[in-house]
């Protein structure tokens, strides 16, 4: 079979980074095109500056280069939302109404659409959480991403666009940065812990919150991506989940291998954002679907990290 003509959007970011280099992998170089809005790329491959709620732009893209699947990261995250909302609504929801107009008049084979735990609010029970609860998001990131799973089932049902979508939890990597969110600390305290021995939480240390390590969130997305269609029956997103843990638990995991390291606690705005998430999500949907297992813990993920950092 040909290899698949594959757009990624978002692609400089955390997740798109490094997403790109497995597709690349996978695919080949010239077969994924990274997009972004950056004018700049920092990549060798084929890249494109997208804006990606410009459809004109996206259209033609997708025209010049025969796409067939599309993986939609560009988004903005929960605290960087926060600053402007109507504006994070138009990027994330306007973005991803263009995607799946595309994918609709361009009869595209697949779309990923990444939604979060921020969908869920107040009234979701926050352990264990189940995969169809009440969803009441209380940033304008978790609206846009509760609205855009809707809408990927929407386009799903009305014109049978084969658009695949999890919620990924905080995502943790030692190679790229994460932008904006409310999980970030738990990228941040690595690189501070190696560098400076000490880290300042914007979050309280018992706020426990579901992570997952980088390669099992690239594993996800690619799993889900190449399971076959009769296999995904959650057509507006599935939980998945890895880890979970606190500030203090993360902290002393580091301390195991750097003993002198000290955190301290200023709690900000972000607080409240982790106070209306869940503490763990139930994935049984997703583990039984098609066959989702994550591989890292909170000690083999920060062993990985910190003998990476330290290289
Ligand atoms: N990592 C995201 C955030 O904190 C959650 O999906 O905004």
């Amino acid at each position: 079979m040909a290899k698949p003509k594959i757009l990624v959007t978002g692609a400089c970011g955390q997740i798109g980074t490094i997403l790109v280099k497995n597709l690349r992998e996978l695919y080949g170089e010239d077969n994924v095109i990274a997009s972004d809005i950056r004018t700049t790329g920092t990549y060798d491959g084929p890249y494109e500056q997208l804006d990606v709620t410009d459809s004109n732009k996206l259209f033609y893209l997708i025209s010049k280069y025969q796409i067939d699947q599309i993986y939609h990261l560009a988004a903005i995250l929960s605290a960087k939302g926060e600053a402007n909302p109507v504006f994070t609504w138009n990027i994330n929801m306007n973005g991803l109404l263009n995607i799946l107009e595309a994918a609709r008049n361009y009869d595209l084979d697949k779309v990923f659409y990444p939604s979060t735990i921020a969908v869920f609010g107040q009234l979701t029970p926050r352990v264990n959480t189940p995969q169809h609860p009440n969803i009441t998001p209380e940033t304008v990131y978790g609206i846009s991403k509760a609205a855009g799973e809707n809408w990927c089932q929407y386009y799903h049902k009305r014109y049978n666009v084969d658009v695949r979508s999890v919620r990924y939890p905080g995502i943790i990597s030692w190679e790229t940065l994460p932008g904006g969110g409310t999980t970030d600390y738990a990228v941040d305290i690595y690189l501070k812990a190696v560098a400076e021995g000490k880290y300042t939480c914007y979050l309280d240390k018992d706020t426990r919150l579901p992570m997952m390590y980088m390669p099992d969130a690239i594993k996800a997305t690619l799993e889900i991506m190449n399971a076959p269609k009769e296999n995904i029956k959650v057509r507006t997103s599935y939980n998945i989940g890895a880890m979970d843990f606190t500030p203090a638990e993360i902290a002393a995991e580091i301390s195991k291998t750097i003993p002198n390291f000290r955190i301290d606690y200023q709690p900000d705005f972000r607080q409240a954002i982790a106070a209306s998430w869940p503490e763990s999500v139930n994935d049984d949907a997703a583990r039984i679907d098609w066959g989702w297992t994550p591989k890292y813990d909170l000690k083999m993920m920060t062993d990985d990290i910190l003998k990476n950092l330290r290289k």
